[in-house]
């Protein structure tokens, strides 16, 4: 049967707080195939019945059922709305009206902002950690109808109502280019809220904004004071609302966190709890005024979807004592969030927590990669009896945890441990006969989970946690195949754009907390603290990634200036077409840098004009993208003009390589700097480099994302297998057998003797090597965007088996539904199944000259490969394997 399976509001299936009118886009069910939708009419409504419709589209002829923009169409304030679709297809059928998805407006003028910041803190508190209580009571008499609540801080909050938390998300704020860009949640608070008398309580922490951060270990490097930020609106049956904002007539206190940092943890002191604080009838004659603190409200945006939650829960898998004597936890899992913990205790007794990610080769918990980063909890019990606690405004990267003190003996019962990341509707699987394979599979996906809090960071344990640009920009394709990205990404770019420099440079972190004004490294001062190529091209390639993945034009429309700007720097600064400036991260952490260097052979005048060459190009492609026709000429210009320097540049005469490592091998090629007279040497010299390794892999971040790529693309789909599949250092699969449920940020974090590379920088849960499943999405399931039709309106499907797989079965939720291939090989044969979503179409590509089922699809052959267009629905085809 022919229907709508769901309506997407900005690519996701509910969001909770938007100022502008979303994209619309939906996803067709039908058990046919060549389904092309033929016209849709999209209605909203104030109501789940759609008695009350205030937009109707109309009948409109169109094949688009993504990225729909409604013209003249506003937005009130504070509103749910409801989107529904029906359609009629090209070969006459039509569906019913789908089910409605939801989108709840915030506040659409920041002028609509009555309430103001308050703060139970004072200046001095500057170098304190504290949290802190603010609370207010209002008086409702008539009956309510709907109300909502808007709410954020400096710092980190919890709302209240009532007693009760309002809604599921944890670290909310999040972390912005606060004074650029400050984002605010919208809660329906229609059933927390009472007749008579009602009390609302903010709970606020130090957290990313106020709080110790950076390596260095400075604070307060956006205020020196938390504050909240909270407005209700209540709309009464009677037609007239309330608003209740905070200002200076509530009160503050301090809270029983005494201490908690996003680093250190948490101290919490129950002997301070005021029990019922954040409720009606509270005495709270004790409490202070609170200071109103000067804010630009102008800078705040409303946060639709992708908020930090408690994901998934963990039970502790066993209680041990180390040959030091530790008592320690583990949890199984390498991952980023919070020990939760139900206890019987006395009064005064202390509970002590210290997370860590690893054991030391002789079985002894390892702290030294924590760098400063103390990673503990501490809570005293104010009497006798079981509490139940979790931190609040921290958070810890671990597998293990070192119990210091706990009253009598902890069972493994009474703790566990929750994932706290932003969430993100998981968009990818894949599995195979590969359990290994697996593996690395699901240590990417948690390698994401680790680092997706709120912003893309490179590591959650030590003393660092930033949003390295270089790391997000190798990681987000990847990142685009597993999980819907899409707010957090347009979220993320907001601020790499607001902490550009003027010039258009590009922060090495972002958001940015080494500026010269906040940043007292020498050494990064002296060097540079923007603008490194791989790290500052996230910028485009970002973007770039998700116009593949969601054919969205409104992110390039959005980004173009930031874009653009980064493009004018390097130009700015290049010499004669070659780009190069202060410090360069170059291909960081390979294995061919001299010994003790973090810094990889690749020259910096090489990658920087690859990156150059790269950048510019996409930007030219998007340009064109969205009509931008005069930018599109004068920067493909530039591109070839780029692409020529480097040719004449970085090749010798006779076709090989100036640099002979593999990254400058592998960036030329996936880059396509090579010219065609010069591809067969290229390919054969990185052939001979990898062999030179034994078939090892030495790249670091620049080189390692495309290396399988550069081989299956020309001709070496085995040895990119090889590559992915070695077992020994270095190699991916040398740290799944050492045991790793994370990705490493060095190959060799950990050696085959359990003793451990350098600790002043050796994370075992950092994505960026995890890019390498980008390959696994693209070859190994084949499952790949056509360019000129991104967001997989029509897709290449071409499977490439190999690794001595028997099976491998992949899947991804584009913004048209799923996308799915399974190959299993018998003997000679290939069984492949695949399932394209409706409204789109596919080109199916195989190795292979010989189909033995087409399932009714055209192949036709040319030089061993066989192809075929298809329209959507399932098809299963066999085919002879080469
Ligand atoms: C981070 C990296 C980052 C790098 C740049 C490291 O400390 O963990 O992932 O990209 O610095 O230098």
């Amino acid at each position: 049967m022919l229907k709508i399976k769901h309506v997407k509001v900005n690519y996701q299936k509910e969001l909770v707080g938007v100022t502008s009118v979303p994209q619309f886009g939906w996803v067709i069910e039908s058990d046919d195939k060549n389904i092309i939708q033929k016209t849709y009419q999209l209605q909203l409504s104030l109501n789940h019945n759609f008695n009350n419709i205030i937009y109707d589209s109309g009948i409109v002829n169109s094949k688009e059922s993504a990225h729909i923009l409604l013209d003249n169409f506003k937005l009130e304030s504070a509103t749910k709305y409801y989107a529904r679709v029906r359609i009629t297809i090209l070969s006459g059928q039509s569906t019913d009206f789908s089910e409605p998805a939801i989108f709840v407006s915030a506040l659409i003028d920041s002028k609509e902002w009555e309430a103001s910041f308050i703060s139970a803190e004072t200046e001095q508190d500057a170098d304190l950690s504290k949290a802190t209580y603010l609370r207010k009571e209002f008086t409702i008499n008539r009956k309510v109808k709907e109300a909502w609540a808007f709410t954020t801080a400096l710092g980190l909050y919890k709302f209240y109502l009532n007693g009760q938390k309002v809604g599921e998300d944890e670290l909310t704020p999040g972390w912005t280019s606060y004074h650029n860009h400050l984002l605010y949640q919208t809660y329906d608070i229609t059933g927390l809220l009472k007749d008579g008398e009602n009390a609302a309580g903010a709970m606020i922490g130090a957290g990313w904004y106020k709080g110790k951060m950076g390596f260095m270990g400075f604070r307060n490097h956006y205020g020196k004071q938390t504050a909240f930020l909270g407005q209700l609106i209540i709309r009464y049956e009677d037609g007239t609302q309330d608003i209740i904002g905070s200002d200076e007539s509530w009160a503050g206190s301090d809270a029983p966190i005494v201490f908690s940092e996003i680093y250190d943890g948490e101290i919490y002191d129950a002997r301070l709890e005021q029990r019922g604080w954040n409720e009606a009838g509270f005495e709270a004659e004790e409490w202070n005024k609170v200071s109103l603190v000067e804010f630009d409200k102008k800078v705040l945006t409303a946060q639709g979807a992708s908020r930090v939650k408690m994901i998934d829960k963990l039970p502790a898998k066993k209680i041990f004592c180390t040959p030091e004597g530790d008592t320690c936890i583990d949890f199984g899992q390498n991952l980023t969030g919070w020990i939760s913990f139900v206890a019987k205790g006395k009064k005064d007794d202390k509970i002590e927590i210290n997370c860590f990610e690893v054991l030391d080769s002789k079985g002894n918990a390892y702290f030294d990669n924590l760098r400063a980063a103390k990673q503990t909890l501490i809570y005293y019990f104010k009497e006798d009896g079981e509490i139940e606690y979790h931190p609040s405004f921290t958070f810890q990267g671990f597998q293990y945890a070192k119990i210091t003190s706990w009253p009598g003996l902890p069972k493994l019962e009474e703790i566990s441990a929750y994932s706290v990341h932003s969430y993100l509707e998981p968009t990818g699987s894949f599995h195979c006969s590969n359990p290994d394979l697996n593996q690395l599979h699901h240590n990417v996906l948690w390698g994401l989970k680790g680092n997706f809090v709120d912003v893309p960071t490179d590591c959650p344990q030590r003393n660092e946690r930033l949003g390295w640009t270089g790391d997000a920009q190798i990681f987000s394709r990847t990142a685009s195949y597993l999980v819907n990205t899409y707010e957090f990404f347009t979220k993320w770019l907001v601020d790499v754009a607001a902490d550009q420099t003027k010039e258009g440079g590009v922060p090495h972190v972002v958001p940015d907390i080494l500026k010269p004004e906040t940043m007292h490294d020498d050494w990064l001062l002296s060097q540079g603290t923007h603008s490194a190529a791989a790290w500052a091209d996230v910028a485009v390639i970002m973007p770039w990634s998700m116009h593949l993945n969601f054919g969205d034009k409104e992110i390039i429309k959005k980004q173009y200036s930031s874009m653009k700007s980064w493009i004018n720097f390097m130009q700015e600064h290049a010499v004669e077409d070659i780009w190069n400036y202060k410090l360069q991260f170059g291909d960081w952490v390979a294995l061919d840098a001299e010994e003790g260097s973090y810094f990889g052979a690749t020259p910096n005048d090489l990658t920087c004009t690859a990156y150059y060459a790269y950048s510019t190009g996409l930007f030219a492609k998007m340009a064109a993208s969205i009509g931008e026709k005069e930018d599109a000429i004068r920067y493909t210009k530039l591109y070839h003009r780029i692409s020529d320097k480097f040719r004449k540049s970085f090749f010798k005469p006779d076709g090989t390589m100036t640099a002979q490592t593999q990254t400058a091998h592998i960036i030329a090629l996936y880059f396509d700097l090579v010219s065609e007279e010069f591809r067969q040497t290229t390919v054969e010299s990185l052939i001979k480099l990898l062999e030179k390794e034994n078939g090892h892999l030495v790249t670091g971040f620049v080189g390692t994302p495309y290396f399988c790529h550069v081989l299956s693309q020309n001709g070496h789909t085995k040895e990119a297998y090889d590559l992915l599949l070695k077992e020994d250092f270095p190699s991916w699969l040398y740290q799944v057998k050492m045991g790793a449920t994370t990705v490493w940020e060095h190959w060799d974090g950990m050696k085959p003797d359990g003793t451990m590379w350098s600790a002043d920088m050796n994370s075992f849960n950092h994505y960026a090597y995890g890019a390498v499943a980008e390959w696994i999405y693209r070859v190994v399931g084949g499952i790949d965007t056509d360019e000129n039709h991104p967001g997989f309106q029509h897709s290449i499907l071409y499977p490439h088996i190999g690794g001595e797989l028997d099976y491998a079965e992949t899947k991804y939720e584009s913004p048209y539904g799923i996308l799915a291939t399974k190959w299993e090989v018998d003997k000679n044969v290939i069984n492949l199944q695949v399932t394209i979503p409706h409204n789109t179409t596919s080109t199916i590509r195989l190795d292979t000259d010989e189909i033995f089922e087409s399932d009714g699809l055209n192949f036709s052959q040319k030089g061993g490969i066989s192809e075929a267009w298809a329209g959507s629905g399932d098809y299963t085809i066999k085919y002879k394997s080469r």
